[in-house]
């Protein structure tokens, strides 16, 4: 037993799981830290008062721009006249604001005017900094929340973009985003090109994730952009798993320069097919780009990446492939089924730690003939032996259901390794309970086991456990809320009060 789990977190950790929404930023030597502290005094400052007074200049720009203009005629048409002329004073005066930060740009490449390619697409997205390409490129309109445009600084200059709203209360939000960017991208009027930001979310640009379909339902050409920080100290990468915002912008901004690489691919002019399906559409862009920024591609969202972190943390069986085998559920139709939890409540195998092929699809009630299911099969077969461990399919499936504590995962794990169903757990059985929820070893969890069992009748009960674990510092997490839960409270209590307000 011992032999064969050793063998299970092996193999976990031998392929490593590629999780680019982390990013590591620590100042190494001695001589970084002191030239780090020295421009804090000396060069900080300055900068900080330049950008200061660039950003409310720019901002009176952006009000002088909006004077006048209601909300219809902001989205009717396109601004003309005088106040398309402040727009180019507004990119001046955006690039001097990042010339000021010791940022440089170079190009390569030539951007499209509009009528050859209507919409610019903009990848890989690594920064809060990526957003001065509005800038660079004569201020295209973008795509924001609708809440983004009440903050009374930003707002200004994305209502100055005429951009292109997401109303997340709206339940046809998605469809009207997308009409509207149809009928932009296709419009006679001299809209403004629209700029897309395709992956959504900030990697750390070592690949090109998902790109979502929206800017790839008009079927237009479109022109791809790349955007690279050629730098020694990356100091501008803002992932969900790295350093802050301000901490970044401190770094940034203590650099004596940063590069940021801009280059225009070709424009991309859709097939016939790819019209028809935008999906494949952004597929083939996306491959586009990243053989030109040398990168792979991984078909990953982030709330898949969000996903496996977890699985990772809790050491779940075969953790690395948790993601795949979620696809691979919902194509067999399971993730509307729960019949694993059923199962859960009603173990019917005669020895769950060995299932043939046969057994799998008939418990999953699926067909034998489905790829599908044989695929899952595989992935969790070891050594050609033509047998899984059910146990481990059935914690991992439990395990990654949204919003599951971990206090209610180690409960149903304790059903799923229970052999002897009566709720109490040999040592053997209570071993990969503890070491694929908690991520212990297996000799911390053989301690427990005879801790817990201290006066040796063989086995543990969950109860039995829990009051064990209710005394010890170790385990105050499963018992108190985690960060994310708490977060989650607070944006609820937050929403409602936004609710109740209006
Ligand atoms: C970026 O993500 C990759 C995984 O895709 C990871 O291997 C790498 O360490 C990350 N880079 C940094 C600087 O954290
Ligand atoms: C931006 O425009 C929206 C409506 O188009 C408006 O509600 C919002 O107040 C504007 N933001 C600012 C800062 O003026
Ligand atoms: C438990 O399984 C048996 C047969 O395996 C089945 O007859 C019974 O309906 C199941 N009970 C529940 C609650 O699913
Ligand atoms: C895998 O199979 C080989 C040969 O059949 C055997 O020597 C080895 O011990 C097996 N490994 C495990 C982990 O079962
Ligand atoms: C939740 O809000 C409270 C006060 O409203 C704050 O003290 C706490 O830090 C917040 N927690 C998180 C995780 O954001």
């Amino acid at each position: 037993m011992e032999a064969k789990l050793a063998a299970g977190i092996a193999a976990t950790e031998d392929s490593l799981l590629l999780n680019p929404f982390v990013h590591h930023l620590e100042l190494e030597t001695t001589s970084e830290k002191i030239k780090t502290a020295f421009l804090t005094i000396v060069l900080l400052p300055i900068r900080v008062c330049l950008i200061c007074i660039l950003l409310i200049v720019g901002w009176m720009l952006a009000c002088l721009g909006l004077w006048g203009l209601t909300e219809q005629d902001l989205q009717k048409r396109p601004v003309t006249g005088w106040r398309r002329t402040l727009t180019k004073w507004l990119c001046i005066l955006g690039k001097t604001t990042y010339r000021a930060g010791g940022m440089h740009v170079v190009f390569k490449g030539k951007q499209a005017s509009r009528e050859e390619a209507p919409i610019l697409v903009i990848a890989p997205h690594s920064t809060f900094l990526d957003g001065g390409i509005v800038y660079y490129t004569g201020f295209p309109s973008i795509i924001v929340r609708r809440e983004s445009g009440d903050n009374p600084y930003i707002g200004k200059l994305i209502n100055f973009t005429q951009p292109v709203y997401v109303w997340r209360d709206d339940p046809d939000s998605r469809q009207n985003t997308i009409k509207e960017i149809i009928s932009r991208a296709t419009s006679k009027e001299d809209w403004p090109q629209i700029l897309i930001f395709p992956e959504g979310t900030c990697t750390n640009r070592s690949c090109l994730i998902t790109f979502k379909p929206g800017a790839f339902y008009p079927g237009v050409p479109i022109q791809p952009v790349c955007i690279r920080y050629p730098n020694k100290l990356d100091t501008v990468t803002w992932t969900w798993e790295g350093p802050s915002a301000l901490k970044l912008l401190w770094l940034t901004l203590t650099q004596v320069y940063s590069y940021c690489e801009i280059e225009f691919l070709p424009v991309y002019t859709p097939s016939e097919e790819e019209k028809r399906d935008p999906k494949l559409f952004a597929s083939n862009v996306r491959a586009v780009m990243a053989k030109a920024l040398g990168v792979p591609v991984m078909d990953y969202t982030y709330d898949d990446c969000k996903l496996m972190t977890r699985a990772k943390e809790m050491n779940l069986p075969n953790a690395n492939v948790i993601v795949e085998v979620q696809k691979l559920r919902t194509r067999l139709g399971l993730d509307q089924t729960k019949i694993e939890e059923c199962f859960i409540e009603n173990l019917s195998c005669q020895d769950c730690s060995q299932i043939s092929y046969v057994e799998f699809s008939s418990y999953l009630n699926v067909a034998a003939n489905d790829g599908n299911a044989q695929r899952i099969f595989n992935l969790y077969e070891k050594n050609k032996s033509g047998s899984i461990d059910f146990r481990e399919y059935v914690l991992g499936v439990v395990g990654v259901t949204e919003n599951r504590k971990t206090l209610e995962i180690l409960r149903l794990a304790f059903k799923i390794y229970d052999s002897s169903g009566k709720g109490r757990l040999s040592e053997n059985d209570f071993v990969p309970v503890l070491v694929h929820t908690l991520s212990m070893s297996i000799y911390e969890s053989r301690e427990i086991f005879q801790r817990i069992d201290s006066t040796c009748q063989g086995y543990v009960t969950f109860d039995g456990f829990l009051r064990y674990a209710e005394k010890k510092a170790e385990f105050a997490g499963l018992f108190s809320l985690s960060k994310e839960e708490l977060r989650e409270r607070n944006n609820s209590i937050v929403d409602n009060n936004k609710v109740k307000s209006h």
